[in-house]
């Protein structure tokens, strides 16, 4: 499946420290919310939503053991493979951190072919 890859950080518009280690936001891509983390190793994507009560992930913390920890009720989620300590998921998007800025990639298929 292909994917689609939009630009979250442009280092000439950001700097090329656009993020500090071990933080989290919300970002707004496609009319879609996500929480970026950022981690010694990179930038992780998954959904903003937090799938327990809705919280939203970006504004919570992040761990030294690269969880994200919802501000909420404070469960917590791997940011790299989604998967919540609990035992629930949430949603994960590839990254790629290249010359010019940090990209979140966005899987197309047949009825958003763009
Ligand atoms: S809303 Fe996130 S843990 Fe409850």
């Amino acid at each position: 499946m292909a994917i689609k890859w939009e630009k979250i950080y442009d280092f000439n518009l950001h700097g090329n420290e656009p993020q500090q280690i071990h933080s989290v936001r919300t970002i707004e891509v496609n009319e879609k919310r996500i929480c970026l983390a950022r981690l010694p190793e990179g930038y992780f994507a998954i959904d903003d939503r937090c799938p327990h009560a809705g919280a939203r992930l970006g504004m919570g913390k992040c761990d030294n053991h690269g969880n994200v920890i919802c501000p909420v009720h404070r469960y917590r989620y791997d940011v790299k493979t989604g998967k919540g300590l609990q035992g629930d998921f949430v949603n994960t998007y590839p990254t790629e951190t290249r010359k010019d800025g940090v990209y979140i990639g966005f899987k197309k298929n047949w009825w958003w072919p763009f």
